[in-house]
């Protein structure tokens, strides 16, 4: 089968697609003969050789993908070959076969075209687990989630809003009408503008009850700031560093909480039980059509390279889908 390698640490130029032995099933095991997979933030660290894979994944890239089953292990009951479904991976969506535990198989939305599909999984999965499982936004309370545009961003905006709640996002500025227009009520320059001053005058000083963060140390002392009392704080992601200030004075004035997670490295078992929330909660608002995903472009696996350079430069808007 055609896979994606990175056989040296590099630039987006070290995503080498090669030739590996197909895989074959395990017990309670499926193979999916892959139709799309999508680029994430955690693929491009892979690829500079800061982010290897949990042990037992598969070295080649890939968090996510959509596809046909192939063929089934011992022991699986829910799939058969020829379902049509998208997956939640630990590793090895890059490729033209996927070998996946059974839980972590979806069916595919009503509605949502197979390719359309591969981009699903990540973004349903984190932001279902962080915001709603870990953080527990609820309709009355504000989410303040960073980096509205991106996959991640463009998915939670939609959710938070479908499920009634105020959403304050940051983005920047050519990209924040696309946020309002997703149900964002209120949408941040932050290049320009102070996130803390904007929540605290959307929300009349209360702040927000939860913000989901993909910036890491660089905004942890201002996100502090931002929290409502009791409010969550859950990050997700390291682009402004990794090593902050944490004023542990505010954060109990407020009765805070700061979290962080990451589903890459959780149990098969617990990547389970997300998926089997997220088919319960979040694909009907995906099949009626009220939250949807946003596809920047759609490249063939040849093209994995310019995948990751769009990323890296931030030119986009929602997901960057790789067919197969
Ligand atoms: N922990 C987990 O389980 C998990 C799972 C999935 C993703 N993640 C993480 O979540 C983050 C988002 O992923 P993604 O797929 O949505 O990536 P993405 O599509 O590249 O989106 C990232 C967004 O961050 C915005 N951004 C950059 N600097 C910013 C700043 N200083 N303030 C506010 N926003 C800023 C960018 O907006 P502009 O282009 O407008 O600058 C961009 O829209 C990544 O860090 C990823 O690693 C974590």
């Amino acid at each position: 089968m055609r896979a994606v390698t990175v056989p040296e640490p590099g630039g987006p130029e070290a995503l080498v697609v090669t030739e590996l032995p197909d895989p074959e099933p395990g017990p309670g095991e499926v193979v999916i003969d892959t139709a799309a997979t999508a680029v994430n933030r955690a693929d491009t660290l892979q690829r500079q050789g800061f982010y290897p894979p949990p042990p037992g994944a598969s070295d080649v890239l890939g968090l996510e993908c959509s596809g046909t089953v192939s063929a089934v292990g011992e022991a699986v009951e829910r799939w058969s070959v020829g379902d049509e479904v998208c997956a939640l991976l630990s590793g090895g969506g890059y490729a033209e076969k996927v070998l996946v535990p059974q839980g972590q198989l979806m069916p595919v939305p009503a509605g949502v075209d197979l390719v359309t599909a591969g981009a699903l999984p990540e973004v349903a999965c984190t932001v279902w687990s962080t915001v709603f499982m870990i953080a527990g936004l609820r309709h009355d309370e504000t989410l303040l989630v960073h980096g509205g545009a991106g996959g991640i961003g463009t998915f939670a905006i939609q959710l938070a809003h479908a499920l009634g709640a105020r959403v304050i996002t940051t983005g920047s500025a050519e990209k924040l009408q696309v946020c309002r227009d997703l149900g964002a009520d209120v949408a941040v320059n932050y290049r320009e503008q102070d996130f803390v001053e904007e929540v605290d005058e959307a929300t009349d000083g209360a702040g927000a009850d939860v913000v989901l963060d993909n910036i890491g140390a660089k905004y942890l002392g201002r996100n502090v700031q931002a929290l409502a009392t009791e409010g969550r704080l859950v990050v997700i992601g390291m682009q402004g560093g990794t090593k902050g200030e944490l004023d542990l004075g505010l954060l109990m004035r407020k009765r805070g909480a700061v979290v962080s997670a990451t589903l890459r490295a959780r149990p098969a078992e617990e990547k389970a039980a997300i998926c089997a929330a997220v088919v319960e909660h979040v694909w009907p608002l995906v099949a009626d059509g009220t939250v949807r995903i946003l596809v920047h472009t759609s490249l063939p696996l040849e093209q994995v390279a310019e995948g990751h350079r769009i990323m890296e430069e931030s030119s986009h808007v929602g997901k960057i889908v790789l067919t197969l």
